[in-house]
């Protein structure tokens, strides 16, 4: 699909069918997730991936009862790591760098990452975790699918849900399925002269 149609396409839906997602479909909506940038190259996120019913409805009592969330083919649920302090190293190394460029970016970086607190961390990693959304969002249109982001949901209820570690904050869902839509709604957007400034 031409990448003009899927962003004049996506749009979020609130009216899914229950069927599964294909799974070439879900395995190429990850992968775009999983292909995204991030700063640092850090890529502060994992995935949850929910399809199974009893579930949906659990996380969608979380989520405000939001019924789309309950009845979709699969929920992603973008979870950030806040743990990217102790692997940034690690993860530099894998880019064989030479040793004096390496040491030349742990000095540069380091101590940005290390002077965060934990709040700064949580934002920071969670401005990644949009980039993986809306890749992920731009991949099920692809695949002719529609989702909807969901950002309305009791974090720290998901998290226990989850049973995720103190270093891991539930950022931001994407609900995906199959559409029961007719028809796609308008776009309502502020206009162009209201939003671009040339400088
Ligand atoms: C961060 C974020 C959180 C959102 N949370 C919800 C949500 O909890 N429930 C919902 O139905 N839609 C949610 N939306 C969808 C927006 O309402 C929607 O994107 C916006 O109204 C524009 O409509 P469109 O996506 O159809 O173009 C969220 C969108 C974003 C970007």
């Amino acid at each position: 699909m031409e990448f003009s149609k899927i962003i004049h396409t996506r749009y979020s839906c609130r009216n899914f069918k229950d069927s599964m997602l294909k799974e070439q479909d879900l395995e190429f909506i990850l992968e775009a997730g999983r292909l995204a940038p991030s700063s640092l190259g850090l890529e502060p996120w994992i995935f949850y991936v929910v399809q199974d019913s009893k579930k949906k409805q659990e996380i969608a009592n979380i989520a405000n009862h939001q019924s789309h969330v309950e009845h979709c083919g699969a929920i992603i649920i973008i979870v950030s790591r806040l743990d990217f302090g102790e692997y940034f190293e690690s993860k530099l190394r894998e880019r064989n760098l030479k040793e004096e460029e390496l040491q030349k970016r742990l000095k540069l970086y380091k101590p940005f990452i290390d002077g965060m607190h934990e709040e700064r961390k949580l934002s920071y990693a969670r401005e990644q975790a949009h980039l993986a959304l809306m890749n992920m969002a731009n991949a099920a249109t692809s695949c002719n699918l529609a989702s909807c982001i969901v950002g309305g949901f009791d974090n720290r209820a998901l998290d226990k849900y989850l049973g995720l570690s103190s270093k891991e904050k539930s950022a931001v869902m994407l609900v995906v399925g199959e559409s029961k839509d007719s028809t796609i709604p308008e776009k309502i957007r502020n206009s162009k002269t209201e939003v671009i400034r040339f400088q």
